[in-house]
């Protein structure tokens, strides 16, 4: 069996796994934009990554040869469009190790598949003076959809806090387990901070106290080979476009017994076996979540995605991105008056600063002038802004198409807007 994460060869480069940056670069045309006459430096993948022609081009295909509506008709193209896009179900099976396509939801991005659990698990399962754990890292998507159940069912969150690096207190998490905790929700790479959090340890403990667990893979999935088996997560989210896919698409994985026990949360067609005014017999799992017609272009151009993510090999990018990571925590670490928010020992792809005297937004605004995309704000996580103190931070979030290069001009363009401020 794979495990959870792969680690490559200690010490192993991208470029012995068979990597060439600027190779993968001429793939994605986005990439050879000029901002501000300046060459575009995206550093804002975490939002966002781009596409690959060969995405692109899958997309284009299926717009103009193959569309009709799925599961509908016995048409040619209703037939093409059905057997392309129930496709994707083994390729992303087979991509996070599940156990069965069944276990394969598609939703439009990681908050639906989140708003789904809840709905579906949630309402049924957890009820008044119930116990949800989430962490202080989580993004909005993983918090706000578990309070709206704690107001309409009389549930409590409670809420494992993280260390000054961002790590997760482990014993703390351990220690909020009691008779009352129905379910965990936790993030697996924090967006903010970029911090791997030790997911199956969580896991493990959650199971040992009978509790169901959904781990918010939206920033790991890129990144990491993850192997929902080796985790033995009842539920892992993620979404199409943070992976060189389209927007409106996304995963829920669930194991088949959850899955089945949960209520859908969208009636409608497509999710049924049979309808009369006196009853529905629901279809089973994955249509059973699937109500309406789905996002069909976004879901083969998300096949199209992961079969360019297996071409270049997640190992590869693993080592590129930890490459890129390493070289910017010691660069712009060594810059002074900036200080670095999340240093823990376990991360991917995300360097989230603070220059001092200069609000994060015009940060961001001085490094557009340099051509350099970066985010700036809270990032949809503000119960970690206010962990740090902060009202919100500047982020650079890696891809694999990103360079050590782009990086120097990254520091270039923060030591200009110190010398901005400075003058
Ligand atoms: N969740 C996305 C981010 O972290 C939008 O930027």
């Amino acid at each position: 069996m794979k495990s959870a994460v792969t680690t490559p060869r200690a010490g192993a480069r991208a470029d012995d796994l068979g990597f060439d940056v600027e190779r993968v670069r001429q793939d994605f045309p986005i990439l050879t934009l000029k901002v501000n006459d300046k060459p575009l430096v995206f550093l804002d993948n975490a939002a966002s990554s781009q596409m690959p022609q060969q995405v692109i081009d899958r997309y284009v295909r299926y717009r103009s040869r193959e569309h009709a509506n799925i599961h509908r008709a016995v048409h040619y193209l209703s037939e093409v469009a059905t057997r392309e896009y129930e496709a994707v179900r083994a390729k992303v099976r087979a991509l996070i190790n599940a156990r069965e396509e069944r276990e394969i939801v598609y939703t439009s991005g990681t908050t639906e598949s989140i708003n789904l659990v809840m709905h579906g698990y949630g309402r049924k399962f957890i009820g008044a003076d119930d116990e949800v754990i989430l962490s202080v890292l989580e993004h909005h998507s993983n918090i706000v959809p578990w309070q709206m159940l704690a107001q309409e069912s009389g549930a409590h969150l409670r809420v494992v806090p993280c260390n000054d690096a961002g790590e997760l207190d482990i014993d703390a998490y351990r220690s909020l387990f009691n008779a009352r905790t129905r379910f965990v929700a936790v993030g697996h790479v924090s967006n903010a901070l970029g911090t791997v959090n030790p997911v199956k340890e969580m896991v493990a403990i959650a199971h040992a106290h009978g509790v169901p667990i959904l781990l918010d893979g939206a920033q790991a999935a890129p990144h990491l080979q993850v192997d929902v088996q080796d985790l033995d997560c009842d539920f892992y989210a993620f979404s199409g476009h943070k992976m060189c896919g389209p927007t409106g698409v996304g995963i829920l994985y669930g194991k088949a017994e959850r899955l089945r026990a949960m209520q859908p949360f969208k009636g409608g067609g497509d999710m049924i076996l049979s309808v009369t005014f006196d009853r529905t017999v629901y279809a089973d799992i994955p249509q059973k979540f699937e109500a309406g017609t789905p996002p069909i272009a976004e879901v083969i151009g998300l096949g199209a995605a992961i079969d360019y993510l297996n071409g270049i090999g997640l190992d590869a990018i693993k080592a590129h991105e930890d490459e890129l990571l390493r070289y910017a925590t010691d660069r712009v670490g060594e810059l002074s008056g900036v200080r670095i928010i999340g240093r823990a020992r376990s991360k991917a792809a995300v360097l989230s600063f603070e220059v001092d005297g200069v609000h994060p937004h015009d940060v961001g605004t001085l490094l557009n002038e340099d051509g350099v995309a970066v985010r700036t704000g809270h990032h949809c996580a503000q119960p970690v802004m206010q962990r740090f103190g902060v009202p919100a931070t500047a982020r650079a979030s890696f891809a694999f198409y990103n360079t050590l290069r782009e990086i120097d001009v990254l520091v270039g363009a923060i030591r200009k807007v110190q010398k901005v401020f400075a003058g």
